[in-house]
């Protein structure tokens, strides 16, 4: 059984999906062990308390970017984490932070990057006039919204919409990227190439495990 771990600032709805999704057997051999917080009004941390899961809050106000990261990450490895699912959390993980766990940090963003990154990216999207959105799962590296693609969803732009229904169509399609992705990474042998994630054939991971 893999443990998760989830960290987030907002609402939590991506959140509410995986956990949807993890006790529906749809992200397979997991469990939510501990849903953190740097802020203690978020949605997402009263949705995890109502659903019965640990939850810690971790305050990063008023504090250096590492120390705060060194309070996270003692309480990801006392639960034991094998994968971190960052799922609207509002800050930019330390160096240190992502060195901690290699490859085992996954992050959803609503564009198809490298398009719009940062904040508000539907909106971004939208503003720009593309023809076509969508929303990105991806490993966390050093740099903001940029390590290896592991699965891209797009979504169409109909000329009706505004940036609220887009974003909403694009948030339908962030809830299943999600579950797909850590259920991929979690259960599926994979491997990364330069910035290419894949996932590997059973004929490759049959010669892989015999080398
Ligand atoms: C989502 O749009 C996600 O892609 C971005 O932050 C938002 C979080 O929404 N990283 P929610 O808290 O999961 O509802």
């Amino acid at each position: 059984m893999k443990q998760l771990g989830i960290l987030l600032s907002g609402r939590g709805s991506n959140f509410e999906a995986i956990a949807r999704n993890v006790a529906s057997g749809k992200i397979a051999n997991a469990r939510i062990a501990i849903v953190i917080s740097n802020r203690s009004d978020a949605g997402g941390i009263a949705t995890a308390k109502g659903l019965g899961l640990e939850t810690l809050v971790i305050p990063s106000k008023g504090k250096e970017r590492q120390a705060h990261d060194r309070e996270v990450v003692a309480a990801l490895q006392a639960h034991k984490v094998d994968l971190v699912c960052l799922a609207g959390y509002m800050r930019l993980l330390s160096p240190w932070f992502v060195k901690q766990f290699p490859q085992r940090i996954l992050n959803i963003h609503p564009s198809l990057l490298p398009a719009f990154p940062g904040l508000e990216a539907q909106q971004q999207a939208f503003a720009y006039g593309v023809k076509v959105a969508g929303c990105t799962v991806h490993f966390v590296d050093e740099e903001l919204d940029h390590g290896a693609i592991v699965v891209q969803r797009a979504v169409l732009v109909h000329d009706d919409d505004d940036e609220h229904t887009l974003a909403k169509r694009i948030l339908e399609q962030e809830h299943s990227a999600y579950t797909q992705a850590i259920d991929l990474v979690l259960n599926r042998e994979w491997t990364v190439a330069g910035r290419r994630f894949f996932q590997m054939q059973k004929s490759e991971v049959r010669m892989q495990k015999s080398e």
